[in-house]
């Protein structure tokens, strides 16, 4: 394991619980997202942290599996979460089938995956997802790499390796994602961010 994962595995271990009190809401995109499902769908939560908000939203609908790095968040997202399923795991390699998905979000993880593992990362969502199945990512809204030793006040450090949105784009379609669309909001954690909404493709011509 990388320095940068252990890093963030420890530091959520560490402060899963000051993350999910200073939590904020997101733009519902979520709604969008479930849009596209089909009914009942097999949906993965990658980084899904302490279950709030994607898990607990899509577990009331459809077959909910979260994963996540740090312990402690799966720990949390079992109780917030009963009807879900959560594994302790890394997203650059995933312990699922290929096309066993018909969904994933990934909401403000990926841009903890150190710079190297990003290819990576986006290939295993596309890998586990079937074709014409939908993900729904935050990415950067620009490039960003640091660490910061003392995140929301706690003493614990955290690390992000963010790629700007071009590049980031690049990736999905390298792993045969369309994008359908791109959106900057404010992060109230700080700055701006971004969520891109993405389909696997069928491998023929259609929307
Ligand atoms: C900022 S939190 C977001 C949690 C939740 N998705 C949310 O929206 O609040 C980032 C989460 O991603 C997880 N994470 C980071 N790198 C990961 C990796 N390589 N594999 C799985 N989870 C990872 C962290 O452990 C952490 O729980």
């Amino acid at each position: 394991m990388t320095d940068q994962k252990r890093a963030v595995r420890d530091g959520y271990d560490q402060l899963a619980s000051e993350y999910d009190a200073r939590r904020s809401d997101d733009p519902d995109f979520l709604d969008e997202f479930r849009a596209r499902l089909p009914a009942g769908g097999r949906v993965l939560d990658a980084g899904c942290g302490a279950g709030r908000p994607v898990a607990e939203t899509v577990a009331r609908e459809y077959d909910l599996v979260g994963l996540d790095l740090s312990r402690e968040q799966v720990g949390m997202a079992r109780e917030r979460v009963p009807d879900g399923r959560f594994v302790q795991g890394d997203m650059t390699g995933l312990p699922y089938a290929d096309e066993s998905f018909d969904g994933i979000v990934a909401y403000h993880s990926v841009i903890h995956v150190p710079t190297e593992d990003h290819p990576t990362t986006v290939r295993e969502f596309s890998r586990v997802l079937r074709p014409g199945g939908h993900l729904l990512m935050t990415i950067g809204a620009s490039e960003w790499e640091g660490r910061n030793d003392d995140w929301l006040d706690t003493g614990v450090e955290m690390r992000w390796s963010v790629p700007g949105p071009e590049e980031s784009e690049s990736m999905l379609e390298d792993a045969e994602f369309e994008v359908v669309w791109r959106r900057v909001v404010d992060d109230e954690l700080g700055g701006e961010t971004c969520f891109v909404l993405a389909r696997k493709s069928t491998g023929a011509n259609s929307t």
